[in-house]
């Protein structure tokens, strides 16, 4: 017979009419022996007992409705256990779900503990990315203090009037776009992106971005809404051609005309394609993930308000934009994926 001060409080939870308290003490042998006590006011004092490994004394808790209890207090010991509980449950009780939030992560890792649970139980996710999610690959985003539009104005280069009156302007502006893609390469949150795809979690990603990074990282449905740089055709004919081509100033080698990216210039229609699959996919989503992007631009910035699932932001500054999102993160992309992913691989079955 084990004395009291043996025993271990792995996990206090409060219920409707007492509390439940699970105890452990390790025993030589490394396993350990559990103590289950309820004391529910209708059926008194009860106990249940078991052996088994450090992880396995909640099995004792298998079949309460979590959701419906609060916790009172857990263990580190009891933390990874109950925290896999957590993250996989489906909550109705939002309050109860917090509390259990609170009791298992620190202030700091909850908004990121929440987007996993968010992940983890929606059955369609959809994640919409802009400029933001390049900036750690090198590539300036746009209307950041060191974006594109602070040092160029859009209207002399990224419109059909700019390469139609200026076109070694035009040119010169998409060639150096063009060559700093040479050196980017796809940062860790692209990665976290497209295993979250393999891993089943998210169905797509709709992009603004230009930069084909989505792609290189291994994500598979795609939706470019705003082109693809690299993709170079003829401005006349629309015959493809070579970036290298466009990169020498050369002309269509079929018709002659000017040879222009495959991305989309503001006034330019989006390629239809793309657009009503990343719609569609927005519509079925009951999560879409918004992430680095300031959400300026028509009919793009519309996406994240089709769906009538759950919203979330993630924005290296958060300016307000996101009054109307259901959660938002602060940080740089890829810091934040990399912490979510992290709780998600702690509890990944
Ligand atoms: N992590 C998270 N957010 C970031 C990061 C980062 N590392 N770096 C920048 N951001 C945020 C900025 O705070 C900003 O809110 O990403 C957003 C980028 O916004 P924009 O520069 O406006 O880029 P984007 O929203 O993609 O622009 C849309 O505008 O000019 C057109 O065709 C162009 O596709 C582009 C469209």
């Amino acid at each position: 017979m084990r004395n009291a001060e043996e025993w271990t409080t792995l996990l206090s939870i409060g219920t409707e009419g007492g509390t439940i308290e699970l105890k452990g003490a390790e025993r030589y042998d490394g396993w350990w022996d559990f103590r289950l006590r309820t004391d529910e006011s209708s059926e008194g004092v009860t106990y249940h007992t078991a052996q088994g490994a450090k992880e396995d004394g909640l099995k004792l808790l298998d079949g309460i409705a979590w959701m419906s209890l609060y916790p009172l207090y857990v263990s580190p010991e009891a933390a990874g256990a109950v925290e896999k509980k957590v993250l996989h449950h489906k909550y109705r009780n939002e309050s109860s779900f917090m509390a259990w939030l609170e009791a298992c992560y620190p202030e700091a890792e909850r908004k990121a503990a929440l987007l996993a649970n968010w992940l983890l139980t929606a059955e369609r996710t959809v994640l919409f990315t802009g400029a933001g999610m390049s900036t750690e690959s090198n590539l300036p985003d746009f209307r950041s203090k060191e974006g594109w539009w602070r040092r160029v104005d859009p209207r002399t280069v990224a419109t059909p009037e700019a390469m139609n009156q200026d076109y070694p302007l035009f040119k010169d502006f998409y060639a150096a776009r063009m060559a700093s893609l040479e050196a980017a390469v796809p940062h860790a949150g692209y990665y976290v992106i497209s295993s979250w795809e393999s891993r089943g979690m998210v169905q797509a990603v709709a992009t603004q971005n230009v930069d084909g990074l989505h792609r290189k990282a291994g994500s598979q449905r795609v939706y470019e809404l705003h082109g693809r740089l690299q993709a170079v055709r003829c401005s006349r004919c629309d015959e493809e051609a070579g970036e290298a081509d466009f990169r020498k100033g050369r002309p269509c080698q079929i018709c002659g005309g000017k040879l222009r990216p495959g991305v989309v210039l503001f006034g330019e229609i989006l390629p239809e394609k793309d657009w009503d699959e990343a719609l569609l996919a927005v519509q079925k989503a009951d999560l879409v993930v918004t992430i680095g992007t300031s959400l300026e631009v028509y009919p793009a910035n519309q996406l994240p308000l089709m769906s009538k699932g759950r919203s979330v932001y993630i924005n290296a500054d958060y300016s307000g934009t996101a009054s109307d999102f259901d959660l938002v993160l602060e940080g740089r992309a890829g810091e934040v994926l990399q912490e979510v992913d992290r709780l998600l691989k702690s509890v990944q079955l």
